[in-house]
């Protein structure tokens, strides 16, 4: 008798968990896509993930083949309905982070013409500097951006330079998100977020701009509808619905820029809050209430996934990278927290050694496609515990250089949130506290810009009246880092040497990059 009603109580139990309303979180990486299910009270009730390639083919090219993230993301979405039992009922409304920039391009029948070239391609240095030498100031002051290998125009325009045929075919211009959603939906658009990444924005007017357009004679009609990340951007397809057993009822919502989305899972809503995110790429983000501010293109400048709400970011292109790059060519075996925790056993300033991240080149504050990383002071002393060390701090030595332009702004700000790779070790968050010299707080849900991608569907639901009223619910904050007084005063003075490796060591790398491409 017991033994029934135990699994009665059960089975009921199971009902009321499986039918409860919730949203999804789709978060497209660089390296796999992250699907999370999230309920109204923002707990994340299942979550799957799924990879796919990047493709190298030359120095400086990064690509992927879209259709990976349409395979990859169903794949995800199958799990959740087969392996999670989500019944696909539940799902009331879905929206995506994306990672920023990435060039897709569509034909008349919107069939993808040539594989994305994503933000970490750096091939169209020459275009960068056309445009500013076509634009200058000009391109600044209606952009707030540089016009950098990253973004989106110049790699559009090293598609009409160098594959004119493709280019005289080109339709529309998406995002990968927006690609993503595409499918789901047959809808075209584009959230403001993502398009302040591809500097195609009069960021003053908020519209295409067309003084790039005419410039550079893109026609206008390829520039998708822009919308805001919490519009509602039409229900899952017919097709959709079969491929993915999703329901036709589910509604999306447009979404954002990955760091867009991560700043809003990790509640930087006003601007005392800093983001320090640590992914492939690292980020340190601010939220800015005007979109007067202007960096002069040396921190980015973009629109928030909060509606009439912007930030200001600086980019370090090899941040969780360059962890994984020297953990796989001198630890391949080892496991992933092993290696790090290592760092335990060296100390402050690495025994005297120094890392530069900029082993794919850097982006903030130097804007340099060719600039190369470096260990400097290597001394027959140096274990392996204090490479790793050092590799962590001169992550967050760069992080630093970018903080520095907020404070040569007076641009106040007394809390950091980190989040990902910095946040997972209480060294890294510590290492943080001492370097930026102020509190660092971590998140008890951590679940990266997928949380701020469901935040954006349950705003966009009405379930809440705005993102700040959703993050109450959603976003909980966890240890609060202090920094330590001595260490800091010995990171100041490790970071004056440290700041002198980009002008010392720029012209030799240079030369190094030349002669490998000469062979
Ligand atoms: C931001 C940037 C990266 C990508 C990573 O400008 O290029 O952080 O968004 O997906």
């Amino acid at each position: 008798m017991t033994i029934i009603i135990y699994l009665t109580c059960l089975s009921l139990r199971k009902e009321v968990y499986v039918m409860e309303e919730c949203v999804l979180g789709v978060d497209l990486g660089t390296s796999s896509v992250k699907v999370l299910a999230v309920n109204r009270q923002g707990k994340t009730i299942a979550q799957e993930k799924m990879d796919f390639p990047l493709h190298q083919p030359l120095p400086g090219y990064a690509e992927q083949n879209p259709e990976d993230w349409v395979n990859a993301t169903t794949v995800a979405i199958v799990r959740l309905i087969l392996n999670d039992r989500l019944n696909p009922n539940q799902i009331k409304g879905i929206s995506y982070s994306g990672q920023m920039h990435g060039l897709v391009l569509l034909d008349k029948d919107n069939q993808v013409l040539r594989p994305a070239m994503l933000w970490n391609d750096t091939r169209s240095t020459k275009q960068r500097f056309e445009i500013m030498n076509r634009m200058g100031e000009k391109f600044v002051k209606l952009t707030h951006n540089l016009p950098l290998e990253g973004f989106t125009l110049p790699k559009l325009l090293w598609v009409k330079e160098n594959q004119p045929d493709i280019f005289k075919k080109v339709k529309v211009m998406l995002l990968p998100k927006d690609y993503l959603r595409f499918r789901m939906t047959n809808n075209l658009a584009i959230d403001y977020s993502d398009a302040t990444g591809t500097v195609m924005i009069d960021v003053q007017n908020q519209c295409w701009s067309k003084e790039i357009l005419n410039a550079f004679n893109i026609p206008e009609s390829i520039c998708p509808k822009l919308v805001k990340s919490i519009d509602n951007t039409g229900n899952i397809s017919q097709w959709y619905a079969k491929y993915s057993g999703l329901s036709v009822k589910t509604v999306t919502f447009a979404g954002g820029a990955d760091n867009a989305c991560g700043a809003v899972g990790a509640g930087i809503d006003s601007s005392n809050k800093i983001l320090s995110s640590i992914g492939t790429s690292g980020v340190i983000l601010k939220y800015e209430e005007n979109k007067s501010t202007n960096y002069e293109g040396i921190l980015q400048f973009e629109d928030h996934a909060i509606p009439n709400a912007f930030y200001s970011m600086g980019v370090t292109l090899s941040a969780g990278f360059s962890l994984n790059w020297f953990k796989n060519t001198f630890a391949a075996a080892e496991k992933f927290d092993d290696v790090i925790n290592g760092a335990r056993e060296s100390s402050v300033g690495a025994n005297g050694l120094l890392f530069a991240p900029y082993i794919m080149g850097e982006r903030a504050p130097y804007a340099d496609a060719n600039i190369r990383g470096s260990f400097i002071g290597i001394d027959g002393i140096h274990k392996r515990c204090d490479f790793v060390r050092a590799v962590l701090e001169g992550i967050i030595f760069s992080f630093k250089d970018i903080l520095n332009k907020y404070e040569e702004n007076n641009s106040h700000f007394d809390t950091v949130i980190a989040i990902g790779g910095g946040a997972k070790s209480k060294l890294w968050q510590q290492i943080q506290a001492n370097i930026f010299n102020v509190r660092v707080i971590s998140l008890s849900n951590d679940q990266g810009p997928g949380l701020g991608a469901a935040m954006l569907a349950a705003v966009g639901l009405e379930w809440f009246n705005s993102v700040k009223e959703c993050a109450v619910q959603f976003v909980h904050f966890k240890d609060v880092i202090l920094p330590n007084s001595n260490n800091v005063q010995r990171y100041q003075e490790l970071y004056k040497i440290y700041k002198k490796i980009y002008p010392t060591t720029k012209d030799i790398t240079h030369e190094l990059v030349s002669f490998r491409k000469n062979y």
